[in-house]
């Protein structure tokens, strides 16, 4: 972990190192988005979808989140025709787990024989031999944790994962799959507004393991005119969005963000939220709003 700086670009959210050895930006980028409506199909426009991949990269983004799951397919296959061979430094993380029976429908199918079928997929579609982060999307259900966590420990041992992260879990299943497999990151949903994985995220944060929000970008009735939030943005000429962002950061050194964007004018404003150093009141005024709420 390093002081934030005053660069411009990711760079400016300081860095994390990934399992302990895989050094990002920590304001990373998600590429769900850059596929068709309801997370299916192909994207509106493809050309923008790779050109906001390119930006991301050049604006330092070298954490890249993204899963089988998404188009399906589509958002690996746009990744890899657009960024492989990868710029030194930068991380692909994946994950498998979900499938898709349609649009905006997510199925939870963590057999072992699917999670071997997903990685030769996503190998493939990336142009990777190995993927440096590979995160078990959801914990199935109907089949044995001990199973799904096994597999991503199998996958790592015979080198085609380097660190497996998990999503959408609480700390006692983190603590078991542990017992299995070292867990570099865990991704929940965290935002301003919802901060019900806080005792995931302290967890996180004193063990050294990469917190991951997804839909880091919500604020929802938190940035009502004249709110804190509001007025910070406001006085600093940002966007709501940004600020939070901003506070995300600020909140762990644990913290790595992935909002995701179709649009390249989205990504360049989220990425200069890397740069907005809250100060130490606006930071607490800024907690104390969310955990009120
Ligand atoms: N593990 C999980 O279960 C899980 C679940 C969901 C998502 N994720 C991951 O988390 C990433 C982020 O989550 P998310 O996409 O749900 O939430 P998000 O990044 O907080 O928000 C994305 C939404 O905000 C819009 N947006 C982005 N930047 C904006 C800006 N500067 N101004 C205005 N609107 C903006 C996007 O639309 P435009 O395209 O129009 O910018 C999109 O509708 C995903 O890409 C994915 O990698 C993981």
């Amino acid at each position: 972990m390093t002081e934030r700086g005053t660069e411009r670009g990711a760079a400016a959210s300081g860095t994390f190192a990934i399992g302990g050895d895989l050094t990002v930006n920590r304001l990373g980028f998600g590429a769900m988005r850059i596929t068709g409506k309801g997370i299916w199909g192909e994207p509106a426009d493809p050309d923008a979808a790779r050109a906001v991949l390119r930006r991301a990269v050049e604006l330092g983004v070298n954490l890249i989140d993204t899963a089988d799951s998404y188009g399906p397919e589509v958002s690996e296959r746009l990744i890899g025709e657009t960024l492989a061979p990868y710029p030194d430094g930068v991380v692909v993380a994946t994950k498998a787990g979900l499938v898709r029976p349609g649009p905006g429908r997510w199925d939870p199918d963590g057999r072992p024989e699917h999670i071997r079928e997903a990685i030769e997929g996503s190998l493939r579609r990336l142009g990777l031999e190995s993927i440096d982060l590979y995160q078990l999307h959801r914990i199935d259900p109907k089949v044995p944790a001990e199973d799904q966590v096994g597999t991503m420990a199998e996958l790592r041992e015979e080198g085609k994962v380097r660190h497996v992260g998990l999503s959408e879990v609480g700390v006692e299943e983190i603590e078991k799959a542990r017992q299995i497999v070292p867990i570099a990151t865990v991704q929940n949903r965290y935002n301003f507004s919802d901060r019900g994985h806080e005792d995931v995220l302290d967890f996180c944060e004193r063990e050294g393991i990469g917190f991951i929000p997804w839909f880091p970008l919500a604020v929802g009735d938190l940035a009502r005119p004249g709110s804190p939030l509001d007025e910070i943005a406001s006085s600093r000429g940002a966007a709501p969005g940004q600020v939070a962002l901003a506070w995300l950061l600020r909140r762990s050194p644990v913290m790595l963000p992935i909002p995701g964007t179709s649009s390249v004018e989205h990504l360049e404003e989220n990425v200069a939220a890397a740069s907005i150093e809250l100060a130490d009141d606006e930071f607490e005024e800024l907690s104390r709003m969310g955990a009120a709420s």
